[in-house]
């Protein structure tokens, strides 16, 4: 089709309100008689509160109320104790301290400024004990989970690990560690609430998914969903903290309540570390036993990670485990272990990320044990459909992606022995991993509207995290239609649109944009069929499986009858013409395995002297459906490998085990990549052809790029030195 939009590498439709700083942004919504709302947290990590005194901090001046769990509204669906799938909040409604830095008061000021020196003046006095915020494998407190998360079973065994373990010529057996680490997104939560009388309530979050705020809102003040309202048009950044509604969201609620005004809050940079959840340390053990050959003979992955005292949240990092290579004997186990920490939370490809760095290490282990060539090794123990699930792939590209990966990256340079390439004092290294992340799909529904100016607004509620959903729909909603793309505009970010999940694990172009495409298409059949009902459309009596929808119009055959969608609004006199739809998870996805694949690629140099890593190159090659904007996809993978370069090198939480608080805490003291860290990344997107994945064949691109990445450092630095690190981050320190 020539005027094809999909695909296309088109800017960005909110770009210029982005950069103009015409996007106004949750906590940045005006609003009159405003007031400011500012948390006040707890100093030490475990025990009880004895009493706040709140004298002083209510005589400053602007001081509209100072809200503790004395004082503070009960609220009908608070919780006290866990249940699945909802997440514990801790709203001033009990003296408990779970960890540090929970939220122990509430200020509403006038201003921003009176509040702030106000929650200074806050003094509470607490019985607390020692915290608990480290662990070890195997003391004896750790317990199964019942499932890893979202994604499945906590266990999972496929033959006799032990048996194939025994007999095996080669076995790598270690132990892999990744640390703590905190989101953040440029945008700290924030949000605006405005209550309507005592049970209507509007708010303008910054949220990955506004119907699970509308629920939660709705659950914890006792309200009809109905009456809670949830917009969130922009958001800078989500990353997973932003999934699902945290304390904050409740305490801003309850404030806006007791002041009867409208409230602002926004969370601090320091309060990010305690209140919207984190990536748990991970403890990995894993076993790969293999013939002379590299054939994996068995495969046994362990993971260790935390999750609070009074919720859980399972970090699923062996799962990828269980389909990534074709292996006959393999059993995977997650165990948790409760300490003073704040729940931890998903974070850009949670589980996958951490395990891929442990099993794709583990690989590069294994492939210099048997002095193979790391894709090789691969290509020795390639899966050729998925043996956890015992399911054929719906598409699977991933020899593509080594094969591509390694011409353009120029990985027949690689020598196999460390540290045998110098450049001047730098020791220069090669290294790869493969990357994998399932393609999943929610229901969603959208509405198409057509107006008398022969454009088109489509609606769904939905979320745009940045990843450009704004853009791609409005190209979806091009192509089903035949418009030129400038002639859609996508509204979302308001539960008052149709009904949509959560932008989270990589699906929201898949349900949303499989929403947005079957609306769509519905508005064009309407359009169809009134335009062969109408005595005065040309293409009147007509056939529609003959008409053709293009450039605003309809025609038949080779265009000498046509009509415009414009010319038919005109003429049917209704102000719109609309049409919804709703999906389902497609039912042949279940008789296949979904998911895109990928290969990552670096160099590194490393100081011999002073241990420090710079990544000289990267290249990333992902195989993952459709691709439904160039440009947007690109920024993606390219996002995922940026922050891979500081998941291997920089990033990590610090909690003082005295205290248990977060002791990096800003970004000066929590290392995240800047500039000069990244070198020019390249990235390859494969062609590939899914029918069985969803109405677009796109498979969701926003995890993927994370994925590898962190062990293709790892194994580039081990290349380049011979130093294997298996604890991250890499730091200088454990290199020289
Ligand atoms: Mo992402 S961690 O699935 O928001």
């Amino acid at each position: 089709m020539k005027d094809a939009s999909v695909g296309r590498p088109i800017d960005r439709v909110d770009g210029p309100l982005k950069v103009s700083g015409r996007a106004q942004y949750a906590a940045e919504i005006p609003v009159a008689n405003i007031t400011h709302a500012l948390i006040v947290t707890s100093a030490v990590a475990r025990g009880r509160l004895l009493g706040v005194d709140t004298s002083r901090a209510e005589q400053v001046p602007g001081v509209l109320r100072v809200i503790t769990a004395e004082n503070a509204p009960r609220l009908p669906g608070a919780k006290t104790k866990s249940d699945a799938n909802d997440r514990l909040l801790q709203v001033l409604q009990e003296d408990e301290i779970h960890y540090a830095d929970q939220p122990i008061a509430l200020i509403v000021a006038d201003t921003l400024e009176s509040a702030q020196e106000a929650a200074s003046l806050v003094h509470a006095r607490y019985a607390s004990t020692a915290p608990r915020v480290e662990f070890e494998r195997n003391t004896g407190d750790e317990y199964e989970p019942a499932k890893a998360g979202p994604v499945g079973p906590a266990t999972s065994k496929r033959g006799d690990f032990d048996a194939a373990a025994k007999n095996a010529a080669v076995r790598i057996d270690q132990i892999y560690t990744t640390p703590v680490q905190n989101h953040n997104p440029m945008e700290p939560h924030g949000l605006t609430v405005i209550w309507q009388g005592e049970d209507h309530v509007t708010l303008y979050d910054t949220s990955q998914g506004i119907f699970g705020v509308k629920k939660k809102v709705s659950a914890l003040f006792g309200i009809p969903p109905e009456n809670v309202r949830v917009i969130s048009r922009y958001v800078g950044g989500g990353f997973g903290c932003k999934g699902s509604p945290w304390s904050h969201v409740g305490l801003a609620a309850l404030a806006a309540r007791v002041v009867k005004r409208p409230v602002k809050l926004a969370l601090t940079r320091q309060q990010m570390f305690s209140l919207v959840g984190h990536r748990p340390p991970t403890i990995q053990h894993l076993v790969l036993a293999a013939d002379r050959s590299g054939k994996l003979l068995g495969m046994q992955h362990e993971s260790w990670s935390e999750t609070s005292r009074f919720d859980e949240f399972v970090e699923p990092a062996a799962v990828q485990t269980r389909m990534l290579y074709s292996c006959p004997n393999v059993t995977t186990s997650h165990r948790l272990v409760r300490l003073d920490v704040p729940t931890p939370t998903f974070m850009r490809a949670p589980g996958e990320s951490t395990g891929t760095f442990a099993l794709e290490s583990s690989m590069d282990e294994l492939a210099a044990a048997l002095e193979l060539d790391p894709i090789e090794l691969r290509l020795r123990n390639y899966a050729e459909r998925d043996e956890g699930e015992d399911k054929p792939w719906s598409s699977k590209s991933l020899r593509e992606c080594y094969r591509q990966g390694a011409a353009k990256f120029g990985w027949a340079k690689r020598r196999g022995e460390p540290r045998s390439l110098r450049d001047g004092r730098y020791l220069v290294g090669y290294g790869m991993a493969s990357a994998t992340y399932p393609a999943r799909q929610s229901g969603a529904s959208a509405v198409a509207r057509l107006r008398r100016d022969g454009s088109v607004l489509v609606q769904a509620g939905s979320q745009d995290i940045g990843t450009g959903t704004y853009t791609i729909m409005a190209q979806i909603a091009a192509d089903a239609l035949g418009l030129p793309v400038e002639r859609v505009q996508f509204e979302l970010g308001d539960t008052t649109l149709p009904e949509t999940p959560v932008s989270g694990g990589s699906q929201t172009a898949s349900s949303t944009g499989s929403a947005v495409k079957l609306a769509a298409l519905a508005l064009r059949d309407k359009l169809i069929a009134l335009a062969i009902a109408d005595p005065q459309s040309p293409l009147h009596g007509t056939r529609g499986e003959l008409l053709k929808s293009s450039a605003g119009e309809l025609t038949l055959g080779d265009g000498a009858r046509k009509d415009s969608f414009s010319a038919l609004i005109e003429r049917s006199g209704q102000p719109e013409l609309s049409a919804q739809a709703w999906t389902k998870e497609k039912e042949q996805r279940k008789n296949f395995s979904l998911h895109s694949f990928g290969a990552q690629f670096v160099e590194v140099r490393v100081d011999e002297d002073l241990g420090e890593v710079r990544i000289a190159r990267a290249l990333g090659v992902f195989a993952a459906g459709k691709i439904l904007n160039a440009k947007t996809a690109r920024s993606q993978f390219l996002g995922g490998m940026v922050w891979g370069i500081g998941f291997a090198l920089e990033e990590q939480t610090v909690r003082d085990a005295r205290s248990g608080r977060a002791i990096t805490r800003d970004l000066s003291d929590y290392h995240v990549p800047v500039h000069a860290d990244v070198p020019a990344l390249e990235v390859i997107s494969v062609a590939e052809d899914d029918p069985h994945v969803n109405e677009l064949g796109a498979k969701g691109i926003g995890e993927i790029g994370i994925r590898g990445i962190t062990a293709a450092i790892a194994n580039a630095v081990f290349n380049a030195t011979g130093k294997r690190v298996r604890d991250l981050p890499i730091t200088l320190d454990k290199l020289i």
